[in-house]
């Protein structure tokens, strides 16, 4: 998987990938990250990226042509159907599934957005789809392409040391994680669960697919709709109604 980064800031990147999974993912060949400066493809001595808003008004816009020639340069050396990505508040909400989606491409390419915007003619040329990493404006695209390396590296094969846990988390299953526990047993009185003393894996599976469904209606009541419910599920969750009518 070879990642494009966009970017006017370029050193942003370079402590997070240097560091955890990130590093030993490009150390192992599964990823590569290329970091490529807007100002690269300024043609003035100043090397501009930015310029007044036609119509007046706030801040700045990014310039249509450093970012075309970046784009054009790029995908002249990419695969067909190489994704252009913009990151923006204005995007389509990034997701479990959109990282997975992106997990499977070869390459894809990603524009760190900046003041108040690009100029409408880059959308309109070269970027095939725009994303937000929530509802709230950062002060640029760098670290939501982080978030979206992050979220996409660890999905590749040999990536992860034990790829089992990729099925077993939040998101993956449509459910919120089921609670951890490591040693102590007890401590400060409080007691690890005793079910997960036993050693009874069907009683485990059992106890932490009902913790989910409880974690789940819980906090993203939302996600538990979404989700079809098997008849265990259905089960679990009539016995937390009814200890919550208990209570
Ligand atoms: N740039 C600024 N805010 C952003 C956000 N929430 N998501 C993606 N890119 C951004």
């Amino acid at each position: 998987m070879r990642i494009e980064v966009i970017t006017i800031f370029p050193d942003f990147f370079s402590s997070p990938l240097d560091c955890s999974i990130l590093a030993r993912a490009r150390q192992s060949e599964a990823l590569a990250v290329n970091i490529h400066n807007l100002r690269d493809y300024a043609a003035d001595k100043h090397k501009v990226v930015d310029d007044y808003p036609y119509g007046g008004g706030a801040g700045m816009v990014m310039k249509p042509e450093p970012l075309i020639l970046a784009v054009e340069d790029l995908l002249s050396r990419a695969g067909p159907d190489c994704p252009v990505i913009l990151l923006t508040p204005q995007g389509q909400q990034f997701d479990q599934a959109k990282a997975e989606q992106l997990a499977k491409q070869e390459q894809f390419i990603l524009i760190c957005g900046h003041y108040e915007g690009v100029d409408e003619r880059v959308r309109q040329t070269v970027v095939t789809e725009e994303l937000s990493i929530g509802d709230y404006v950062l002060t640029g695209g760098e670290a939501a392409a982080l978030v979206v390396i992050g979220a996409v590296a660890r999905l590749l094969p040999g990536v992860l040391g034990n790829p089992a846990s990729i099925d077993s988390e939040s998101f993956a299953s449509g459910l919120l994680e089921y609670p951890h526990y490591t040693r102590p047993a007890q401590w400060r009185g409080m007691a690890v669960p005793e079910v997960l003393l036993s050693g009874h894996h069907q009683k485990i599976h059992r106890w932490r697919r009902k913790q989910a469904l409880r974690r789940t209606r819980e906090r993203r009541p939302q996600l538990l709709k979404q989700l079809e419910l098997t008849e265990e599920d259905k089960q679990l969750l009539a016995e937390l109604d009814a200890e919550a009518s208990q209570d």
